[in-house]
């Protein structure tokens, strides 16, 4: 029997409504199969945490997740605390603490349907993006000087080391190679004439060791155009923090929406636990009512199983999630459904306990 014990942090808005329906799956998961058991164990971590202690996170905050398997989080951020407090005192501070530097975000379509391009279908669209987690453009590194003076000087300072940048291009080179997929690198070079010519150099030199992966090399400009024209370019891609997620805002955008988008932020050496999370944030406009799209927190419980070593599993609430979306009967409104945030949650269980596993 594994036991695998999983810290959950909800956080804020619809973060709450989605994890609860992640947590169900993996409960239904335990039932079905008696060789893995989940323990869970909440925090109330967030903005409403922040109001009551001004503070996101406990201060041994770090040290009270580090022994867990995995961390699910929700979504933080709240009108009432300024955006950049909410994401660097929890989610970076986690991100960065557990040196989760890889960042996993699958941009495949399930269903024609979904995407608002003319004439692409799923196998048009169906890659993996691998960002750069760690430093680059969010390092926080900066200044602000004369503040509020005619002479005001904002310095924000991108921070590509030779560790940092090495290690995400051959974690992306090894995907490459075990998958047998190509390798698209996303850069800035011409414009950006420090860190994104150095990025170009070592996406070459890592390379050399990998003369079996196919390689392309894009300007960020360019390969945003390609995400929408042309999908069917890319296998598997590497690019730093920022351009990632942006980029994957469109990878969301072009496969069905911030309901379906998941992420996975990987520290790929197993010293710290990772952290599994839906792409959306929390989504003031509609939290309390019961309607967000708990697809995309499901989806990273399939990434949550992978990185536990269940692909099976993975692959199991993978496809169930496409016959829920090809089935079109249990929808959330985001996907033009009528049906709550639970009774998505519900009928998942039910389709994955028609699937009975036995190992
Ligand atoms: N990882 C995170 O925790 C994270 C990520 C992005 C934004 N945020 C925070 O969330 C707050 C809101 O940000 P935002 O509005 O820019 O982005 P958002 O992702 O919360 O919402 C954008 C739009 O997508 C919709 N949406 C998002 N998730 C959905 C779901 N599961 N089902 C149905 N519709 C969904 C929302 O209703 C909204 O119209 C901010 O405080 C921001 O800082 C947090």
């Amino acid at each position: 029997m594994k036991e695998w014990k999983i810290a959950l942090v909800p956080g804020d808005g619809i973060g709450p409504e989605v994890v609860a329906e992640g947590v169900k799956v993996l409960q239904a998961i335990e039932k079905l199969d008696d060789t893995l058991s989940f323990e869970f164990e909440r925090f109330p971590w967030g903005c409403e945490y922040y109001l009551e202690h001004q503070k996101m996170m406990a201060d041994d905050g770090i040290e009270q997740l580090e022994n867990f398997d995995a961390i699910y989080l929700g979504a933080v951020g709240y009108p009432g605390v300024p955006d950049h407090i909410s994401l660097w005192d929890l989610l970076l501070k986690i991100r960065k603490g557990f040196d989760q530097y890889v960042n996993l975000r699958p941009v495949r379509l399930l269903n024609e349907e979904l995407t608002p391009i003319k004439s692409k279908s799923e196998k048009d669209i169906d890659f993996l993006v691998i960002r750069e987690n760690s430093e680059g453009e969010y390092a926080g590194a900066g200044d602000w000087l004369f503040k509020g003076k005619k002479e005001e000087v904002v310095l924000q300072t991108g921070v590509f080391s030779r560790k940092g940048t090495e290690r995400i291009i051959r974690y992306a080179f090894e995907e490459a190679r075990k998958q047998q997929k190509s390798l698209t690198s996303i850069s800035k070079a011409n414009a950006l004439n420090y860190s994104m010519v150095f990025w170009d150099e070592v996406f070459e030199e890592v390379g050399k060791e990998y003369p079996d992966v196919k390689t392309e090399s894009y300007l960020v400009d360019a390969a945003s155009m390609f995400f929408v024209m042309q999908p069917e370019r890319f296998e598997i891609v590497v690019t730093s923090n920022l351009f990632g997620d942006i980029l994957t805002d469109i990878g969301a955008a072009i496969t069905g929406g911030m309901g379906l988008a998941t992420g996975a932020n990987v520290n790929p050496e197993r010293d710290y636990p990772s952290m599994f999370e839906p792409v959306h944030g929390s989504a003031p406009d509609i939290a309390g009512r019961g309607i967000a799209n708990p697809i995309a927190a499901i989806w990273s419980v399939a990434q949550m199983l992978e990185h536990f070593g269940e692909e099976e599993w993975g692959s199991i609430v993978v496809d169930t999630i496409k016959e829920i979306i090809d089935e079109k009967k249990v929808l959330t409104p985001d996907l033009g459904g009528k049906h709550s945030t639970s009774e998505v949650g519900d009928y998942f269980v039910e389709k994955i306990a028609g699937k009975l596993h036995h190992k």
